[in-house]
């Protein structure tokens, strides 16, 4: 089963995105957790992709599209893979279907997480990212067990640099116009799935499950 994540920054993408790869055992695949990986570890992928990331601006297609592509080739993804933060632009859609469409596949459900933008400012800045696992915690909805630490591996947890509320501004912005026109994009192809992301988040992800199957 392939499926890609559709939402707002903070919508909760990478939340679902990790439930629905444990119980489907399918690889959860985000090219930011990607991108924070390469800049954690300082490689030139990650530097060049910081100077984007930072400003809340979108790092251009040439960079995302090979690195998803090397990714999504791997062995790991052969049973399916949940797809989340890409695509993030038509184009950087218009490459997966074909390069899927040349070994003869195709993405089964296109999910958007549908939060208003109000909610979105509130989640960001209660929200600490583990830089090890990728796992998200919030502060007030998701605390983790150990103030500061990560449940599953024990490293420390930030806020992520991107989610301060002037960058996240940004971000929203972005998200509208470059990303929005893919729920449309996926509607037309009859596989778009809307789910409200506003309730708790064991709800969304039933409400995802009863989708998926
Ligand atoms: P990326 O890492 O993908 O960030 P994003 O899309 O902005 O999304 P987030 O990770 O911020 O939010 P999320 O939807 O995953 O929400 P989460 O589950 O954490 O991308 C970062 C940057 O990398 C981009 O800005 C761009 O520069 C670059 N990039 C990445 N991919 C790219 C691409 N394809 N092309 C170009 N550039 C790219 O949840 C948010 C918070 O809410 C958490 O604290 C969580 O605990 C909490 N929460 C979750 N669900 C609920 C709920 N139901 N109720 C209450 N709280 C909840
Ligand atoms: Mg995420």
């Amino acid at each position: 089963m392939k499926i890609i994540m559709l939402g707002a920054p903070g919508a909760g993408k990478g939340t679902q995105a990790k439930m629905i790869a444990e119980k489907y055992g399918v690889p959860h695949i985000s090219t930011g957790d990607i991108f924070r990986a390469n800049i954690k570890n300082g490689t030139e992928l990650g530097m060049e992709a910081k100077k984007y990331m930072d400003q809340g601006l979108l790092v251009p297609d040439e960079l995302t599209v090979k690195i998803l592509l090397d990714r999504v080739a791997g062995d790991d993804c052969k049973g399916g893979y949940v797809l989340d933060g890409f695509p993030r632009t038509i184009p950087q859609a218009e490459v997966l279907d074909k390069a899927l469409e040349e070994i003869g596949d195709k993405i089964d459900f296109a999910v958007d997480v549908d939060v208003p933008d109000e909610n979105i400012i509130n989640r960001m800045g209660g929200r600490r990212a583990c830089l090890g696992c990728g796992a998200t915690y919030h502060l007030e909805h998701v605390p983790p067990k150990k103030e500061g630490i990560c449940d599953t591996c024990g490293r420390e947890l930030v806020l992520r640099d991107d989610d301060r509320p002037e960058t996240v501004k940004n971000r929203l912005e972005v998200y509208h116009k470059q990303t929005q026109p893919l729920i449309a994009f996926y509607q037309q192809k009859g596989i778009l799935k809307t789910v409200d992301g506003t309730a708790d988040r064991k709800d969304v992800f039933q409400a995802i499950t009863a989708i998926l199957g």
